[in-house]
């Protein structure tokens, strides 16, 4: 089985009582969430007429850690920015006093508008992020979230130097497992916590390979393609993962597990950082 560019999915969610397609309830309950946080927006671009917004910590400290949390690269991996909904019901305000905070809450808006893979031009939002001498560049095949992303690649860079988080679901699954990057090492506790946090809320999935990747422990490790995290990884981020919820199961069951692995990618790079420094 392949996964399908425009294939539609639509699921219902009960705890938001919404339809998993309602653009315009996310970005409404979106900006809702953000107040009381001291992040500040900046739309990096529009795609038919949605704006690509990148939130981040309004007074950043240089003692902190700065990580990135991004989601809805791929519209029918719905759990994902909904996941980062509730993970930020759940954040104090005091959370940017203990690391620099960035988020990307939905990528590709027409795709989750349609609850389809790719955007509605059919170009794949995860691909064409090369990089090349240090610095990233557009494959001839980057699409138009893409090229917004490259076009802050310095600010995207710095923001994620200690980590960067991406939620995504895979379609034909029943199992959760990890796309993790510790460049230059095997996978360490880091990468294991992540999966653990899934864990919570599903099986991983068992050894095999997925996408012609090599799958051990639930973890995919240190695989370079032209992902956007695999990007941010190449330009120097310390650590890396793409989470993957499995989308034949429960939504309400994999919007809890993106809580989660956000909540756990948070107090581990805090956690990093602090015995670093
Ligand atoms: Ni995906």
């Amino acid at each position: 089985m392949s996964r399908s560019s425009f294939q539609q999915f639509h699921w219902h969610s009960k705890q938001f009582a919404l339809a998993s397609n309602d653009i315009h309830a996310f970005y409404h309950l979106l900006a809702e969430q953000m107040q009381g946080l001291a992040l500040t927006k900046k739309t990096l671009g529009h795609i038919e007429g949605y704006p690509l917004e990148l939130y981040q910590s309004a007074n950043p400290q240089p003692k902190l850690a700065n990580v990135l949390i991004s989601a809805g690269f791929h519209g029918e991996e719905a759990a994902g920015p909904w996941g980062m909904l509730k993970f930020l019901s759940t954040l104090e305000p005091s959370i940017t006093e203990q690391l620099n905070l960035s988020l990307l809450p939905l990528v590709n808006p027409t795709g989750f508008k349609a609850g389809h893979r790719f955007n509605q031009f059919g170009e794949n939002p995860n691909r064409g992020f090369l990089v090349d001498k240090g610095r990233a560049k557009p494959a001839e095949d980057c699409s138009r979230e893409g090229q917004l992303l490259i076009a802050q690649q310095a600010l995207l860079k710095n923001l994620s130097q200690d980590g960067i988080l991406t939620c995504h679901e895979d379609v034909l699954q029943h199992n959760c497992y990890v796309y993790s990057f510790e460049p230059e090492a095997a996978a360490g506790p880091f990468s294991y916590t992540l999966r653990d946090s899934l864990a919570e809320y599903f099986p991983v999935a068992a050894d095999e390979s997925i996408d012609g990747c090599k799958l051990e422990d639930g973890l995919i490790h240190n695989h370079y393609d032209s992902s956007f995290e695999s990007c941010l990884v190449k330009l120097g981020a310390k650590r890396g993962a793409c989470s993957e919820t499995p989308a034949l199961e429960d939504f309400d069951q994999r919007i809890n597990a993106n809580c989660a692995v956000m909540q756990q990618f948070v107090s581990a790079s805090i956690e990093y950082h602090t015995k670093q420094v």
